[in-house]
């Protein structure tokens, strides 16, 4: 039995609830001054006032943590990522910067089929290593739970290669993982107008066996003009939802496509990228529960527009942040990046940006119930930073901040 106490945290982040928070929603992050929280095994047993904590527990039967000028908060969490793959595509990159366009690089054969050939060719021990680097360094940065897609295999045994590199470190690694199926993410050049083909494949030879060896709880597509249209994305989404798994979409990414629309009408839990986003779709995500999943790195890293995320969080949206690290539009899964980006070019509060990266990021890979914010009940993925205020979050540009990692009730770093 390993019980915790922190006390004294001058700012105490809660960010209470079990839904995704939709605009106005999302400035209450619900700041305790001088704030304890009371940790029994891996749950959080009592929130509140480290005064009244104090008086109704022993300190002496716990391990406490002096959060004296810290603020402490719910665990980060990063919920689209594709961070197993092999290889690297720094080439691109140097094109890129040289004005190539990143479709342009994909319809040549670069690009996502670039990462698949090198993922073939990387072995499941390799995948698991590189992945656990990985991991610990976005654990470094506060994060306590990271989605992560497969997509880099297009083929039978590389697809459940990937998933089953994520489900072996989820059982290795302090972080928890939670696995994507995101078999149409390209279309390699055999496929080349036979998507439907394509599609059938990975509906009938591969899907079956993920969900029987239950590798993923999400399936997703790359819907994008000149990848998988609407008609496919619904008809992938569809079986997917069929066979039990619940729902994600790369949607409106490089052109407007209708995919925030298509992933109201599928009832998706979270459509992702949105940086062509229409008006309608702006609309119909504001008034359901799918939530507006914003990846501000990688338009950074393709030198894109911004999503609209003032505008979708005045227009009633529930908005998530993720890093979106990937080998190709964005080579990076650092969490203070993702802050200073939404503060400074999308005009997010840090309240907003918090409740992004906790209990909204929670939501977006179902979970609001048992992650992404403080309160009793949940399970103890706890961050402590290193100043007082959460307003040192995007004051540090580009620098971590965390200090404390806490996950399952135990400091992990
Ligand atoms: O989310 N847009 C599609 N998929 C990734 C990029 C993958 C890659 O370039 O390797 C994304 O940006
Ligand atoms: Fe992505």
């Amino acid at each position: 039995m390993s019980n915790l106490l922190i006390k004294n945290a001058y700012e105490l982040v809660t960010c209470k609830g079990n839904h995704p928070k939709h605009g106005k929603e999302m400035s209450d992050i619900g700041i305790i001054k001088n704030g304890a929280i009371v940790i029994k095994d891996d749950i959080i047993a009592d929130v509140g006032d480290t005064e009244q904590i104090l008086k109704k527990y022993n300190e002496s039967e716990y391990k406490v943590i002096d959060a004296t000028s810290k603020a402490v908060l719910p665990g980060f969490i990063d919920s689209h990522t594709h961070f197993i793959f092999g290889g690297y595509r720094a080439d691109e990159f140097s094109w890129r910067l040289k004005g190539d366009s990143y479709m342009s690089i994909m319809e040549r054969g670069g690009g996502i089929t670039s990462t698949v050939r090198a993922t073939r060719n990387t072995s499941l021990n390799d995948l698991i290593n590189i992945g656990k680097k990985r991991l610990n360094k976005m654990m470094e940065m506060g994060v306590t739970t990271v989605e992560g897609k497969s997509g880099y295999g297009l083929d039978l045994e590389t697809e459940i290669k990937q998933l089953t590199a994520m489900k072996e470190l989820n059982e290795i690694h302090p972080i928890d993982i939670v696995s994507t199926f995101l078999g149409p993410h390209s279309v390699l050049p055999e496929y080349k107008g036979k998507e439907e083909e394509f599609i059938d494949f990975m509906i009938n030879n591969v899907m079956p066996i993920v969900v029987k060896n239950n590798l993923a709880e999400f399936a997703d597509i790359f819907c994008e003009k000149n990848v998988f249209s609407i008609e496919q994305s619904r008809r992938f989404l569809n079986e997917a939802k069929k066979l039990g798994l619940k729902l994600k979409i790369h949607a409106d990414e490089m052109v407007q496509f209708g995919g925030a629309e298509l992933a109201c009408e599928l009832s998706c839990v979270s459509a992702d990228h949105l940086l062509q986003a229409s008006e309608k779709g702006i609309k119909n995500l504001a008034n359901s529960d799918v939530v507006a999943t914003l990846l501000p790195a990688t338009a950074f890293c393709l030198k894109e527009d911004y999503a609209r995320g003032r505008y979708m969080i005045d227009s009633g949206c529930a908005v998530a942040l993720a890093t979106d690290f990937n080998p190709g539009s964005c080579f990076t899964f650092s969490i203070p990046l993702v802050i200073a980006l939404a503060a400074l070019h999308m005009d997010m509060t840090i309240e907003e940006i918090i409740c992004a990266l906790t209990i909204n990021g929670a939501a977006a890979i179902g979970k609001s119930d048992v992650i992404g914010s403080i309160e009793v009940g949940k399970k103890a993925d706890i961050i402590i930073l290193e100043y007082p205020s959460i307003h040192f979050l995007p004051y540090h540009a580009g620098i971590n901040i965390v200090e404390t990692v806490i996950k399952n009730g135990k400091v992990i770093g």
